[in-house]
This record gives C-alpha cells, structure tokens and sequence, in this order.
C-alpha cells in the first residue's frame, strides 16, 4: 500500500510513520509536513534512509504540491496536519481556520479528483464539554458543540471531510481521539511539559484547581486505532477511540510530583484557560465492537514509558523548550 501522510513530522503522525513502516516493511509512505514550530524531522530520523520513505517539505494549502503528491496516486491520505494547541489557538485562531479547515479542503478536493481513500486524525474536542459526574461520554451521535477556535477548526474540517463522502462519494473515514501521549511529544502539552518542569526542579502550573478531566491514550495505541480503521472501517463512518482512563490534571500532576520525588508545593495553581472545558470522556464501543481495537497500554505502563522516555531524550525537549 503507499500512504501520502499529512504532518508526520509531529507528535502522533511520527509516531504513526515509526509504527506503520515496522509493521508494514513493503508499504511505500510519503510524508507531507510544512515544519511548523511542532514538526520535528528528529522524530523520523531511524526511517530517513528507508527507501519505502519520503519526506516532503510543504504546505497542505498549497494546491500545487498536493495535486503533484496525488498523481504518484496513493491508496490512502492520512491526514493528521493541523495546528493542535487550544491556548496557541486562543492567542490567535488565523492560522488553525487556514491549515486545520482551507488545508483539509485543499486535501479533500484534490483527492477527489482521484478518488482516493481519505482518513481525517480528529479529536474528542468537537464534541464540547461533559459534566464532571454526569456519567455520559462522547459518542459517535454526539451532536458538535465545538467551544474553543482549534475545537471549532476540526470540527469544521470533520463537516467537510463528511460532506465530500455525501456530496462527491469521497471514500472517507474518520477517527476523534481523546488526548493522547506519550514519546515525540511536543513539550507545550500538558504532560510533557510537566515532565520537563519537574526535571528541571521547575513548579508545574495549573490551571484554575486542576479538576478538568481529560481521557487519555498512549499513542501507539492511537496508531493501531487508525491502522483499525483504514484496514477494515467502513466507509463513510466515524469511530471514536479513547483510553478508559479519564483522569483530572490535578491526578496527572500528583503522579508525576511522585514519580519525581517532590511535594505538592511544586504545583503553582494559575489563572483558568479561557473557556475550559470541563470535562471529555469517549465511549469507544463502536471502534471495539466492530474492528476489534482496544487500548492496549494502561495510564500507568504508558505514563512510566512517557517519563522514561523523556529522561532519556532530554537533547530531544531541551530544543523545544525555547521554542514553546
Ligand atoms: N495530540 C492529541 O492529543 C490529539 C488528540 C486527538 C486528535 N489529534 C489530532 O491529531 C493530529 C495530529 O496531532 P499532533 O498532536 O500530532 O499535532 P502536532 O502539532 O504535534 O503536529 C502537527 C504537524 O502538522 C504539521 N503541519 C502544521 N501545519 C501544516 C501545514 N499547513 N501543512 C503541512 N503540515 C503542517 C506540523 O509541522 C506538525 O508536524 C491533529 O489533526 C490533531 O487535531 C491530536
């Protein structure tokens, strides 16, 4: 199979590549990222010289490059490019409408003039917001209510990836994950960030008291999630893929406090995000029930190969601290 990814060079695109190329030694992929401040060719260097591999450096806007990278005619897009940070997007929301929503289209118009199998990387985030001890969970019916500017950039994009299958008979699928870590992971995100605070004796600073709720999967996990779905979902469909393992940040920052030997002083509790979300949570049954996938990696297996992880790639993060 050959496999034009979109942003392979970040966080789960990279981790996508690595687990797709060793499982899949005789599939072909090109890799189309643009290198933002999140794209990290670092991720890839142990496939750099794989002959069934291909970086290419360019924008997902740029009808051009897309329309050359369609005619070497690949079996499937994997799109994971997007501006993915919540707080960037509060700070200035121009850049997630032209990658996450005008780059998806751009893909999406090109692929169907070949017709070319399309599966979209969302996130749990379109659905909006949960109550803390409601015991509902984000499914595939959940109506959109998208609350924050990278919230509502994908959920624009999931519309439109839809309406190219109902419109055009695009052959789509898409995936909304729940938070994910773990190795590759840019250290402005939540873990990470802690991580690389509490190695350098640094407070972790949190936002309002720490109860939102997040679920979280290790992201091999979110790699084989996709594999699932691009090998047996079924046109057309959306599968939602979570960990089980919703945890508040205030749990997450007091597991890694005692991972690293300090004491609760080193949480700095601070101001709230704008319009934080409360709480996500992911029935996955649909993804389970009819592919066969399920989380493999508990909370505490993958936090323990997160840290180990970073401690080990510190020349990794120490570089993209300055620029976070
Ligand atoms: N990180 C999560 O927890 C999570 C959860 C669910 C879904 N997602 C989705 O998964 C996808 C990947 O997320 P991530 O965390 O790996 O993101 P990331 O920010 O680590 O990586 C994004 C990649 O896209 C590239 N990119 C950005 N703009 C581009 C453009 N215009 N053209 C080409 N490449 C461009 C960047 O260079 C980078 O390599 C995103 O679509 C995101 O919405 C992420």
């Amino acid at each position: 199979m050959k496999l034009l990814v979109t942003g392979g060079a970040g966080f789960i695109g990279s981790n996508f590549i690595l687990y797709w190329l060793k499982k899949y030694p005789q599939d072909y992929i090109i890799n189309l990222d643009l290198l933002t401040y999140a794209g990290n060719l670092e991720n890839l260097k142990s496939v750099e010289a794989n002959p069934n591999y291909q970086f290419v450096r360019g924008d997902i806007c740029d009808r051009g490059i897309v329309e050359t990278l369609v005619e070497e005619n690949p079996d499937v897009i994997v799109h994971f490019a997007a501006e993915s940070h919540v707080d960037r997007s509060i700070k200035d929301s121009g850049v997630f409408v032209k990658t996450n929503v005008l780059g998806t289209q751009v893909l999406l118009e090109t692929a169907r003039k070949k017709n070319i199998r399309f599966h979209h990387i969302s996130t749990d985030e379109v659905f909006g917001s949960l109550e803390i001890n409601d015991g509902k969970k984000f499914e595939e019916t959940t109506p959109y209510d998208p609350r924050s500017p990278y919230s509502s950039s994908k959920a624009s994009s999931d519309h439109l990836v839809r309406a190219y299958f109902h419109t055009y008979g695009l052959p789509i699928t898409i995936t909304n994950c729940s938070n994910n870590y773990g190795p590759y992971q840019f250290p402005e995100k939540l873990i990470p960030f802690f991580i690389a605070n509490l190695m350098d004796d640094k407070k972790v600073p949190l936002y309002g008291k720490g109860l939102n709720v997040r679920d979280w999967l290790y992201v091999e996990d979110h790699a084989k999630a996709i594999d699932a779905v691009i090998q047996k979902g079924r046109i057309g469909e959306t599968y939602c893929v979570g960990g089980d393992s919703e945890k508040a940040n205030i749990e997450i920052a007091k597991l890694l406090l005692k991972e690293f030997n300090k004491d609760e002083s080193y949480i700095e509790y601070v101001e709230d995000r704008k319009g934080h979300d409360l709480r996500y949570a992911i029935n996955a049954n649909k993804i389970k029930n009819e592919l066969g996938w399920k989380p493999e990696v508990t909370f505490e297996e993958g936090m323990k190969l997160t840290i180990d992880w970073y401690k080990k790639n510190e020349s990794w993060w120490r570089k993209l601290t300055k620029l976070s």
